[in-house]
């Protein structure tokens, strides 16, 4: 199974985007994390700046909303030619509706769900996403611990996936190391996202910590 790994930009330097986005050439997506400090109690970045980003990252954009009202905004992120965008189940009035919308704006669609949420009623929608992610820290911050609790979900959702034989991702995104990513990858997760772990503060560049958490990916995937 390949693994792809989606560095988070929330642990980059915000003065230096630019900068931090040339850091992380290897890595497979670029994750941007959008918080709106209703949905979670942090606040980020919002649209004009995923449309800068778009325009300057070599990447792929794998956006992850953590804001109210998706069903509104998740569409418009999709607009700036995101590769993805994922919205919280938690937030949207009508997920079918909104899976729809974003995949005719352009972007793969995905929804995340919060550690304490089931993913029973995401499954119900299998047939129309690109992409499930398992929370595996509560959202809102980096640099939290991951979450084991989570995996039941993860292979639920991995056994889904495969009874479908369709090509959807499995994403985690919280708390991921040099550890964790093998717990997660056991469990059933094709996509990872590190924060804290890529851009880490003891300034290791983050090419190399992408390598190393390839490393260990290999020795399970
Ligand atoms: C947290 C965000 C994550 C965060 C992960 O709510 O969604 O993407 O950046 O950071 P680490 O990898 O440090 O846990
Ligand atoms: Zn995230």
């Amino acid at each position: 199974m390949p693994i792809r790994i989606s560095p988070s930009i929330l642990s980059a330097d915000f003065a230096n985007l630019e900068r931090d986005l040339n850091r992380i050439s290897t890595a497979d997506l670029v994750h941007v994390d959008v918080m709106d400090n209703h949905f979670v109690p942090n606040l980020t970045l919002g649209l004009p700046i995923v449309e800068r980003i778009q325009e300057v990252s070599p990447l792929p954009l794998d956006v992850h909303l953590m804001i109210d009202d998706a069903d509104r905004w998740a569409p418009r992120y999709a607009e700036t030619g995101a590769f993805s965008v994922t919205f919280s189940a938690e937030a949207a009035a009508n997920p079918r509706q909104l899976i729809k919308d974003i995949k005719s704006a352009g972007s793969r669609a995905s929804v995340a769900i919060k550690p304490g949420t089931p993913i029973e009623p995401v499954l119900d929608y299998l047939d129309e996403l690109d992409m499930i992610l398992v929370m595996t820290v509560e959202p809102g911050f980096g640099g939290q611990s991951f979450i084991d609790e989570t995996m039941p979900k993860l292979r639920a959702a991995r056994a889904a996936i495969d009874d479908s034989g369709r090509d959807v991702w499995l994403e985690v995104d919280g708390g991921i190391n040099d550890a964790t990513i093998v717990t997660a990858i056991e469990n059933g997760a094709d996509t990872i996202v590190a924060g804290s772990a890529v851009y880490a503060s003891d300034g290791t560049d983050p090419n190399e910590r992408i390598a190393a958490l390839r490393r260990v990916a290999a020795t399970v995937a």
